[in-house]
């Protein structure tokens, strides 16, 4: 079976084609001119989608050597997500279906997270634990099988790599910040400033970022310290590599700590945080000590991709899992 992904969530515009699980293409159009605003500008990405959708699944069917006849499927993510990102990818993906007469599926973008790690050999085998951390979502979840999930926590406010995203504008960085923020924290020293832990020694597995980011404002108020008296110095390197090192610690702990409750041999890390080379570190210490196995994804399949929902939505299709026309987008769809 030859299925077509579709992924508009945010702000990549993404077709992928896969056939009997292997992928074909993966063509991604990343809307690079949001840096200019400091962030994701809801309006100016769903105007974008629907200049490049038709252009990236031209381009992705034909790096897979196939046309439209050959497709046995669509599938396009429904949420979460931007709602005007959402419906862009969402209506072609279904009228594309409807015309050729073929089915259709809706993924959810964080189940399609979790698939990054099941595109690529060797993948981890179920039960496994999975953190996504992206700019979007910090979640961490038990996948006990193909489509079963336990939610295990999620971020309570600030995602993972918005807290990276707006420390980094703190600091003068740019966005997106955690690229900005991994490579200044190669210089600097993790422990030079002792940034709190949020919720690590707490019961639950859920997560907070929101606080952290206050105590880095406040480290620069009080030490009179501003982006431009930063600039290019030592202790602008500390600030950096002393965060980061708090959010490492904080989803390295939680995640492992998930891991040996639920039993499980493997620990699989998704999403575009999953490309820090601090986490990965982290992870791959932590892991080795408890003789685990560690799963990432390429890091084209981190940040987010339609390889990833093509993957997810020929599982659903080869077990006739197809949805109706009438499913519509959804911001806030939860993964449970
Ligand atoms: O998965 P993604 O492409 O998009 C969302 O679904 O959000 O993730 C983008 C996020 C941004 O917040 C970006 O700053 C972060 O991933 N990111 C990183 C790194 N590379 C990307 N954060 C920390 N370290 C990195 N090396
Ligand atoms: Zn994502």
């Amino acid at each position: 079976m030859t299925v077509l992904g579709i992924e508009t969530s945010c702000d990549e515009t993404s077709a992928a084609v896969i056939r009997d699980g292997t992928l074909l293409s993966n063509v991604v159009a990343s809307q690079e001119f949001h840096s200019r605003y400091g962030g994701i500008v809801p309006e100016l990405a769903s105007r974008a989608h629907q200049r490049l959708i038709v252009p990236v699944v031209e381009e992705a069917l034909a790096k897979a050597g196939c046309t439209s006849g050959d497709l046995g499927g669509v599938a396009a993510v429904h949420g979460p997500g931007l709602i005007g990102s959402l419906l862009v990818g969402l209506s072609f993906g279904k009228a594309y279906a409807y015309g050729l007469g073929i089915p259709f599926v809706g993924v959810n973008h964080m189940e399609a997270h979790i698939f990054s790690n099941l595109i690529d050999d060797p993948k981890p085998e179920f039960p496994f634990v999975n953190l996504t951390v992206s700019g979007g979502h910090t979640q961490l979840v038990a996948v006990n099988g193909l489509f079963q999930y336990d939610m295990l926590g999620e971020t309570l406010d600030d995602a993972a790599g918005e807290a990276f995203d707006k420390v980094a504008k703190m600091l003068g960085l740019g966005y997106p910040g955690g690229p900005a923020i991994d490579r200044l924290a190669r210089e600097g020293r993790g422990s030079a400033i002792r940034f709190p832990r949020p919720f690590l020694n707490d019961a639950s597995f859920n997560f907070s970022f929101s606080g952290l980011k206050t105590s880095v404002l406040y480290y620069m108020k009080n030490n009179g310290l501003d982006e431009q008296s930063l600039a290019g110095t030592s202790e602008l390197r500390d600030i950096a590599a002393s965060f980061q090192q708090a959010v490492v610690d904080v989803l390295v702990g939680k995640t492992m700590r998930a891991a040996l409750e639920r039993r499980v041999r493997s620990v699989a890390v998704a999403g575009g945080v999953a490309a820090n080379s601090a986490l990965r570190r982290a992870f791959e210490q932590a892991t080795a000590e408890h003789a685990l196995k560690l799963f990432y994804p390429r890091t084209e399949f981190c940040t987010d991709n339609a390889a990833m929902v093509a993957l997810a939505g020929h599982e659903k299709l080869q077990r006739g899992m197809a949805s109706r026309f009438e499913l519509a987008a959804r911001p806030n769809l939860e993964l449970t």
